[in-house]
């Protein structure tokens, strides 16, 4: 019988150039990683998902890839990329790629045959080459920009320009030509076959373009039909995609990251014959408030039971300022309420850690007991937050420069995890070693070493929650009923007995008669549930407490 095992897993998202530096250049790698493997099981969780650790000249962090079928010598080999995989499956963990198909770097050979090759030839072919408008064809084919800021077109010296959604060394991927697509299917099954347990597919809703490339007209398309996004052609891919992970003898999985704001669009990508997870973007959008969060929560369920897959529970990853900062102060509306980008607005609204560290704790117990699996960011078991402060001249995410440095970029939550010890590295690499982006001094009371043996520390009650949710039937994958209670309480049973609440803002809330607290985010209050804390429970009538 074939496991389902991705249908209720807790997922750790390994940044690996943040993680563990073995090698002592200041750069997280494969030795790190495999040296803090023990770690990663004593967190409890069952799968890792590695982000991208192919060659790249890092324009953007890794996802512009210059060759897929290898590790970057700053990372490692591929013989230790195989012994990595081999050991964390043997210490019961399963390990998650990223892919990055909608685009590759500008150092990819196929790139660089196709500047060397002329207008129209075959080369040019894999990416999406195009005359410029004007006179002369000195303005770019139409007015798409990128995601991270300024024109998605780039004007190579022959005169034609090339598409980029993204930064200028990501050149986009013609997916309407079949060697694009081979090509892809080989790479999974390269990986396939090393081991890997599946793929996180990086921009899975824009690989396809209208051919037409036509004018972005400021008006809503109809579903399926905006020139790049969610286009229903990406179907036929993941069909295809699906055949060959299920071709293996224990099938390998994938997890979409889709920025999909429609649910119901999103499910489709989660039919039974396509893609076998996405990332809740709608979830982890949500600020701290009791009714968007019930409301994101309806609205997942509902759509992903018309397709039969499970959810997925995220608050944080790579590209979103890390949730205990969301937490600390009021949402902003600017970077779909995810991201404050400018220094100026993070000055009129400082943050508050310890209302973050609490609402953060909270969230995780309600994230673990949501039915489906769960995805956790590396160091947010640490109780780390957002590096607000990163000097101008360390900050490296493409976003800086190209929004002409309005928008400080992603930097803040890619800071070098703290191990141990009382000043930088903080264990992350060799003493004497020098992390690539600087880590707060404040980091000394957050270290793993530190954490260790604190029984009120963040890191033990993620491993409290991830033991009790290996230990309980209820958790993971199946359903959930909401019970009755005031409005900014949430409340609900699963299984035979177990009930997880969450006070997001109301007065203290008195827990169910007869219930026995199994885990608490923080202290309770003679029977009563405080505001900003979270509590699992079992037995006890916990329906109908209103
Ligand atoms: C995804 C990645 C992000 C990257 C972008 C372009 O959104 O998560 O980090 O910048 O794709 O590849």
């Amino acid at each position: 019988m074939t496991t389902q095992w991705w249908r209720g897993a807790v997922v750790y998202q390994i940044y690996i150039r943040s993680f563990a530096d073995g090698s002592g250049d200041g750069v997280g790698d494969i030795a790190g990683l495999r040296a803090r493997l023990p770690y990663l099981q004593r967190l409890g969780v069952d799968a890792i998902w590695i982000n991208p650790w192919y060659p790249s000249p890092l324009e953007d962090g890794g996802y512009d890839v210059a060759g897929y079928r290898d590790v970057d010598p700053v990372l490692g080999t591929l013989a230790e990329a195989e012994q990595l995989i081999a050991e964390a499956h043997a210490g019961g963990l399963r390990v998650i790629l990223d892919i990055v198909p909608n685009h590759t770097s500008k150092a990819h050979p196929w790139f660089r045959s196709a500047l060397d090759a002329k207008p129209g030839s075959a080369e040019r072919d894999f990416y999406l080459f195009r005359d410029g408008r004007g006179r002369d064809g000195e303005l770019p084919p139409n007015n798409w920009t990128s995601v991270f800021g300024g024109p998605a077109w780039t004007r190579v010296p022959d005169g034609q320009w090339y598409l980029h959604l993204f930064a200028p060394g990501q050149p986009d991927l013609n997916w309407a030509e079949p060697r694009v697509r081979a090509e892809f299917e080989a790479i999974l099954r390269f990986w396939f076959d090393r081991g890997m347990d599946g793929f996180r597919i990086d921009v899975a809703n824009m690989m396809v373009k209208d051919p037409a490339l036509p004018d972005l007209t400021g008006k809503v398309a109809a579903p399926g039909h905006h020139p790049y996004e969610d286009r229903d052609e990406l179907h036929d891919i993941y069909r295809r995609w699906r055949q060959i992970a299920d071709s293996y003898s224990e099938p390998r999985v994938f997890v979409a990251e889709a920025w999909v704001d429609d649910q119901d669009r999103l499910a489709l990508y989660l039919r039974p014959d396509e893609l076998h997870t996405a990332f809740n973007f709608d979830f982890l959008t949500v600020p701290w408030d009791a009714a968007q969060a019930r409301a994101s929560i309806d609205r997942t369920r509902h759509a992903l039971s018309a397709v039969g897959a499970p959810a997925t529970w995220v608050l944080s990853n790579h590209d979103v300022a890390r949730h205990l900062s969301r937490f600390g102060r009021p949402p902003h509306p600017q970077g779909r309420g995810i991201r404050y980008v400018q220094l100026s607005q993070l000055a009129q609204c400082p943050l508050d850690i310890e209302l973050g560290t609490r609402r953060s704790r909270a969230a995780v117990l309600l994230l673990l007991a949501l039915p489906g699996s769960a995805y956790l960011y590396q160091g947010e078991e640490l109780g780390l937050w957002e590096v607000e402060d990163l000097p101008d001249d360390a900050l490296r995410d493409p976003t800086w420069t190209q929004s002409g440095h309005l928008d400080r970029g992603r930097d803040g939550c890619r800071v070098p995890l703290p191990w141990s010890g009382d000043a930088a590295p903080f264990g992350f690499g060799p003493p004497g070693s020098t992390p690539w982006l600087p880590q707060p001094p404040e980091w000394k009371k957050l270290t793993a070493a530190r954490q260790e043996d604190d029984p009120g520390s963040m890191l033990q009650l993620y491993r409290d929650a991830t033991e009790l949710r290996h230990a309980l039937p209820a958790l993971g994958d199946g359903t959930m009923r909401w019970l009755d209670t005031p409005d900014e309480v949430l409340a609900f049973e699963r299984g035979d007995g177990f009930g997880c609440a969450v006070n997001f803002d109301a007065d203290p809330w008195p827990l169910p008669d007869g219930a026995t607290v199994l885990l608490a985010s923080g202290p309770l209050d003679d029977g009563l549930l405080p505001r900003d804390t979270a509590v699992w429970l079992c037995g006890g009538r916990t329906a109908g407490n209103g």
